[in-house]
């Protein structure tokens, strides 16, 4: 096995002949003609002259190379009792088809579409389809509510939305079409069609004009071929919170996207083709993006899509269910997944029930791994369990225990060593880099490897301010932690408003927006606090209006009801405060730390800089009383 030492090193000294050797682990129409083109850093452009289709990597290859009849994608749904299993060949037909019927609404190269579904294997078709036109997909996850979806159809003006009916909650049925009907009503820009697959579940009603049945629109269709596109052309837009109500469209491209994570499968997983891969993601967020479909399907592996849930989906038994039945090798979840799991099985007696032995490796991602359920996880199962850090900008690992690396050793606590590409610093606040076991912000070095966003959609000073701006030479990941003498990575918080809620990235700033709009709220702040269970959950502080008649309890309830529309039940947003005015400095700066510090019951000091100390111990009575109010 090659020595992660010796490959990290040629990654950073000489990234050129590095990334070229990986490059050839995929399809090229053209061969490129430049491997990094650094000219308009802080951008790097990766394989510029080079041609290819990244869903032709994808499929149309293994199925030209003989392995069609291989397995690519297991549908495992246990809200519907569905398995489904699609060889290449199935899946290559089925894409082909679709991209014709999306073909026939006039989408083709550089157009966008909006995918807003569930977890079925249509989604999945869905975006090898646009990949395969060349169309740029912007997939929505499920848990969004109406006005972020107007939103983000508003940013990327799609020719056409793909949706369904449906999805399927635990003991909850969430009808897609209305919250899809509200979020045209109030969108600026209407796509040409919009195109509704019915689940029997729950089927929607159609508006005659504008909507197309999904069925009868594929079945009508030719298949249709896939078409070169440059290697620096988008193949999606994912959006993500920012510290602002305003989503950021992270674009990535189509060349160093193919590279990076076909480089990925075999050196950070540890697979090789024809092995089962699970990432238990959804994919309407990158990891379910980059491990559910593209990554295992360019790297030749059969991928699980699992509409499901840990728990509840029916037990705690879910995910060793999936792992026997499907023979996985290689499983990838968050760390809310487990706690979940832990919660209801502490002793693993469900793990026992299940024949997990072909399993060789967990990783977990999207928040940091407490060391408790890392430690639990590796107990119960015997195989590593590996953290590892990464952000829907970067689009993969920026650290990591490569597998496929010796040596892989893990740190508990900490996201791993950086990735071969990822050269990671700690900056102090002047920008200066800081030694080993110090604290500061987590940067990475200029340029960032090929797979990571080559931009925010339609917003490149936006993206210039927030990345670029603060550390000249350096992309700022706004989080922030240390690196110990061994080189490992500890991810500890973020620098800015972003929470992370259930492994999902929530804005508190957008919350805040919301309930500042509320009338009866004259001032408000959000802060994340611990949850043993999602990690960190919002808590709204608000200050009522003078004069304001309602109960606290009627004005929390509106609160709780008003984030729930306007972001979705996916912030999580439960708990809310009442209080007589928030803490602030004498400059009026909100003392967010120190809420948030008190909300968990964590030691605080009086900041020499507030205004009005008395505060404190109003806030900190408020949330220790049962109705969370004075
Ligand atoms: N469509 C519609 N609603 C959705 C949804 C979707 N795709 N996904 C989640 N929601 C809803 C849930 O039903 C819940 O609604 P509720 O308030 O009515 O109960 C709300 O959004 C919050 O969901 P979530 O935070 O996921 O909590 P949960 O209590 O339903 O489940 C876990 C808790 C831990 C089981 C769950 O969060 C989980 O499996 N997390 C894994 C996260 C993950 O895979 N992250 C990707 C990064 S790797
Ligand atoms: P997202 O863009 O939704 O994937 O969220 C990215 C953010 O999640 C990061 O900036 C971190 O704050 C957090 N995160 C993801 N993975 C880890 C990890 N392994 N350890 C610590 N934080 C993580």
């Amino acid at each position: 096995m090659r020595s992660y030492q010796d490959v990290y090193s040629k990654s950073l000294s000489d990234p050129e002949n590095f990334w070229a050797d990986a490059a050839e682990a995929i399809d090229w129409v053209t061969p490129f003609s430049r491997v990094l083109d650094n000219s308009a850093a802080p951008f790097a452009r990766w394989f510029g002259g080079g041609t290819l289709n990244t869903c032709h990597n994808c499929i149309d290859r293994h199925v030209d190379a003989g392995r069609g009849d291989r397995l690519a994608l297991i549908y495992d749904s246990p809200v519907t009792s569905t398995v489904e299993r699609y060889s290449y060949l199935e899946l290559k037909a089925e894409v082909e088809r679709l991209a014709g019927a999306l073909a026939s609404l006039g989408v083709a190269r550089g157009d966008t579409v909006v995918i807003y579904m569930p977890m079925v294997p249509q989604a999945v078709f869905a975006m090898l389809a646009c990949a395969r036109l060349g169309a740029v997909h912007s997939v929505v996850f499920g848990g969004f509510a109406a006005p972020e979806l107007a939103a983000r159809i508003d940013d990327c003006r799609p020719k056409v939305v793909l949706s369904a009916s449906c999805g399927i909650e635990v003991g909850r049925i969430v009808a897609y079409k209305p919250l899809l009907d509200e979020a045209l009503a109030r969108a600026d820009h209407l796509p040409g069609r919009c195109v509704i697959l019915q689940r029997e579940t729950e089927p929607a009603e159609l508006v005659a004009g504008r909507d197309l049945d999904w069925n009868d629109w594929v079945a009508a269709a030719q298949p249709h071929d896939w078409v070169p596109v440059e290697a620096t052309d988008p193949l999606y837009i994912l959006y993500t919170s920012g510290t602002t109500g305003r989503p950021k469209g992270v674009v990535r491209d189509n060349g160093g996207h193919a590279v990076a994570l076909s480089w990925s499968m075999p050196n950070i997983y540890g697979v090789e083709p024809g092995e089962t891969y699970w990432a238990a993601s959804d994919i309407g967020w990158v990891v379910g993006h980059s491990y559910i479909v593209y990554g295992p399907l360019l790297n030749g592996n059969a991928t699980v899509l699992y509409e499901g849930k840990p728990v509840g989906t029916p037990d705690a038994g879910a995910f060793w269910r999936v792992v026997a039945e499907h023979d996985v090798g290689t499983m990838f979840t968050a760390p809310t997944a487990l706690r979940a799991i832990k919660r209801e099985d502490p002793r693993a007696e469900q793990l026992r029930a299940h024949d997990v032995s072909g399993l060789r490796a967990l990783f977990l991602a999207g928040e940091r791994t407490d060391p408790a359920t890392l430690q639990w996880a590796r107990e119960q199962l015997g195989v590593p369990v590996i953290d590892h850090w990464w952000q829907t900008e970067t689009g993969w690992a920026i650290t990591a225990s490569c597998l496929g690396l010796e040596p892989h050793d893990v740190r508990d606590g900490a996201g791993g060593r950086p990735v071969p590409g990822f050269d990671v610093r700690v900056l102090d606040e002047a920008g200066a880099e800081i030694g080993s076991d110090s604290a500061g912000a987590l940067a990475v070095r200029l340029p960032l490897p090929p797979g990571t966003f080559r931009g925010l959609w339609g917003a490149e000073a936006q993206c210039r301010q927030t990345y670029y701006a603060d550390y000249p030479g350096y992309y700022r990941t706004a989080d922030a932690g240390y690196v110990d003498s061994d080189g490992f990575v500890f991810v500890m918080s973020r620098t800015d408003d972003v929470i992370n809620t259930a492994g999902h990235r929530l804005s508190t700033g957008q919350m805040e927006e919301v309930l500042s709009a509320l009338p009866d709220v004259a001032e408000c702040a959000v802060c994340g606090v611990a949850d043993d269970l999602k990690g960190e959950l919002p808590l709204g502080f608000i200050v009522l209006n003078s004069g304001c008649e309602r109960s606290y309890a009627d004005v929390a309830a509106a609160a709780v009801a008003a984030v729930r529309a306007e972001i979705g039940p996916v912030a999580a947003f439960k708990r809310v405060v009442v209080v007589e005015r928030l803490p602030k400095t004498r400059s009026g700066k909100v003392l967010r730390g120190v809420m948030r510090k008190i909300a968990n019951g964590e030691a605080w000091t009086v900041p020499a800089t507030i205004d009005d100390p008395d505060i404190l111990d109003e806030i900190s009575s408020v949330l220790k009383s049962p109705a969370g109010t004075r």
